[in-house]
C-alpha cells in the first residue's frame, strides 16, 4: 500500500474463458459492495471475444473491464489484431501492454510496448505496462538493472497516474506458485517508485505499481500490505469469483 493511492486488483484471464465464464464476472461485480469499492478498484481483463459482453454485464457496477493487448495503430491491415480504439468502442477502460507472455510469444520489445502505451492513451484507455525479470536474470543479480531498463524504455514521456499503471511481474513467479520474498518485493517496488519519481516527479509518486505473479487468497494480505505495492495483477486466481473477491477483500479493513 502507499498512503493516498487507491489500490487496484486487476484480473488477467489470459486465453481462458468462454461465455460461461461470464457467470464468474457477474458474481465478481455483485460481490463488490460500495464499502469495498470505496477502498479498492477492481478490474477484469477477459479475452477480446468477451470484452463487449463483459462491459455490458458490469455496467452500473464497480467492476472495470479491460483488455490484454492492443495494436499500436488505430486501424488497418493487421489481421488478427485489435486496436485500442476498438477496446474503447467496446467500453473497455484499461489495457494490459507488454505482458511477459506477449514479449516472449510475440517478440514484443520495449519499443513496441511504448508504442502500444501511446495507443492506449490516444484511445482514452489507461495502460497497465508490465515489466519483469527472468529467473536467469534474477539469479544473476540483474533484476534491478533489467527492470530499470524496461521501465525507462516501455513507459512514454507524459505518463501519469490517470493514464498509466505499472505492473511488476517477475517472469519466474507467473503461474509457478513461486513469489519473491516480501523483502525482495519491497525493495523492487521502492526502486520502481524512485525511478518513477526521478522521471515524472509528482505523477510518479501517485502512479500505481502492481505486483503480479502467483498472487492468491493465501498470500494476498502479506503482499498487498507492502509499501509501494498498490494492488495486484492476478492471473489464475482471477478466474474464480471467490478467489478474486477474497483478494479484493484484503483491503476492506485497512
Ligand atoms: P498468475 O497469477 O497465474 O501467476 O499470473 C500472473 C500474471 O501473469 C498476471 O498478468
Amino acid at each position: 500500500m502507499t498512503p493516498d493511492i487507491k489500490p487496484l486488483v486487476a484480473g488477467n484471464w489470459k486465453m481462458n474463458g468462454a461465455r460461461d465464464q461470464l457467470d464468474q464476472l457477474a458474481l465478481m461485480s455483485r460481490g463488490l459492495d460500495d464499502e469495498l469499492a470505496a477502498k479498492v478498484e477492481s478490474a477484469v481483463c477477459p479475452p477480446a471475444t468477451l470484452i463487449y459482453v463483459a462491459t455490458t454485464l458490469s455496467e452500473d457496477t464497480p467492476l472495470i473491464v479491460g483488455a490484454q493487448d492492443c495494436h499500436a495503430e488505430a486501424s488497418g491491415a493487421h489481421t488478427g489484431d485489435i486496436s485500442a480504439e476498438m477496446i474503447a468502442d467496446c467500453l473497455g477502460e484499461l489495457c494490459i501492454v507488454g505482458h511477459s507472455e506477449r514479449r516472449t510469444d510475440h517478440g514484443e520489445t520495449d519499443a513496441s510496448v511504448l508504442a502500444k502505451t501511446v495507443a492506449c492513451w490516444r484511445a482514452g484507455l489507461t495502460a497497465i505496462v508490465c515489466i519483469g525479470e527472468t529467473e536467469a536474470q534474477y539469479d544473476a543479480g540483474e533484476a534491478e538493472a533489467v527492470l530499470s531498463r524496461q521501465l525507462a524504455a516501455s513507459v512514454p514521456d507524459g505518463a501519469k497516474e490517470t493514464n498509466t499503471i505499472i505492473a511488476y511481474e517477475p517472469v519466474w513467479a507467473i503461474g509457478t506458485g513461486k513469489t519473491p520474498s516480501p523483502d525482495d518485493i519491497a525493495s523492487i517496488h521502492a526502486l520502481l517508485r524512485d525511478r518513477l519519481v526521478e522521471r515524472f516527479g509528482g505523477p510518479g509518486e501517485r502512479m500505481r505499481i502492481l505486483y503480479g505473479g502467483s498472487v492468491k487468497p493465501g498470500n494476498a494480505a502479506e503482499i498487498l500490505s507492502i509499501l509501494n505495492v498498490d494492488g495486484a495483477l492476478v492471473g489464475g486466481a482471477s478466474l474464480k469469483a471467490e478467489d478474486f473477491l477474497a483478494i479484493c477483500e484484503v483491503y476492506r479493513d485497512v
